[in-house]
């Protein structure tokens, strides 16, 4: 991991109307790290995550990216950057292949004009190329060849989770989001979501930033973990050191929804089969 943080978050405030989504929030994320935000229903985990992808703007406080200043970067100038992300729900082309939602990934970097596009010019026909040659790769390494050309609508949800994570790898991203990976996953799934995070970072070497509720999957894949709530931070560190600190179970206490929390804290030592 290099010294310089790949991005920097400080002092993050967002408010809508009266509430305080976001507030006093600050975080590094290094190279080649799997950095975590924990923390209960509505703790304003997916709002920073909107406003790293630029979806909101910041009332207050910076965020950094390789040099660039996010807030002051037009939002359809973050893909091309290198930050992809999932959502918390799903959101893809219902109606188009895998493939297709692969390629829709995979425009933001191309760099065909218009009329060449439109022409097919021997430039925009060597972009396609090169897209669907990525693709292919993603479709391999995400083990999808089955459902290459498959609907979406018709796939499984559990299928559409590793579609949204292959459409975000096609834009070959230095920063990957992922908002909830597990949700709505079963344990089988779950697990192979953990071993393709790790492949992720270890393989292709992209830092990930991710939301996670489960934490025996946090426990699993991060290297560092930030707790919120109520929009603000609790605790960042281990996920040994933030899953034992009063301040983050105290918290998760508040939130009886979230008492899952404490049942499935024991960290998570199984090995690759
Ligand atoms: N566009 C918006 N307008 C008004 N309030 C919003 C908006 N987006 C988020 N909020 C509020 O900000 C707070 C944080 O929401 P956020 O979605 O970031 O929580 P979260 O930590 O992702 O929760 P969950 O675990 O349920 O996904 C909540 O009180 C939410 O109602
Ligand atoms: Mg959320």
């Amino acid at each position: 991991m290099s010294d310089t943080p790949l991005l920097s978050a400080r002092d993050l405030q967002v408010r809508f109307g009266g509430v305080l989504a976001v507030n006093k929030v600050s975080f590094d994320v290094g190279r080649g790290e799997v950095f975590t935000i924990i923390g209960p229903n509505g703790a304003g985990k997916t709002t920073v995550f909107n406003l790293i992808s630029r979806i909101y703007t910041p009332t207050a406080g910076t965020i950094d990216f390789e040099g660039h200043r996010l807030s002051e970067v037009p939002p359809y100038r973050v893909a091309e950057l290198g930050i992809a992300r999932t959502f918390q729900n799903i959101e893809l082309f219902e109606y188009a292949t895998v493939l297709q939602n692969m390629l829709i990934g995979h425009h933001v970097h191309r760099k065909t004009g218009f009329w060449s596009e439109l022409l097919f010019t021997p430039a925009a026909r060597r972009a396609e190329c090169e897209a669907r040659e990525e693709a292919e790769k993603v479709i391999d390494f995400l083990g999808l060849q089955h459902h290459r050309d498959s609907l979406v609508a018709g796939l499984p949800y559990g299928v559409r989770k590793v579609v949204e994570l292959a459409r975000a790898l096609c834009t070959r991203p230095k920063l990957l989001l992922l908002d909830e990976p597990s949700s709505g996953l079963n344990v089988e799934e779950t697990d192979d979501m953990a071993f393709w995070i790790q492949d992720i970072k270890h393989d292709l070497g992209i830092t990930v930033l991710m939301v996670e509720h489960d934490m025996t999957l946090v426990s699993r894949v991060s290297d560092r973990v930030l707790a919120m709530a109520q929009g603000e931070p609790l605790a960042i560190g281990t996920p040994r050191e933030v899953q034992s600190d009063p301040r983050v179970i105290e918290a998760y206490l508040g939130a009886v929804e979230d008492m899952s929390f404490l049942r499935r804290a024991e960290p998570f030592d199984r090995k690759r089969a």
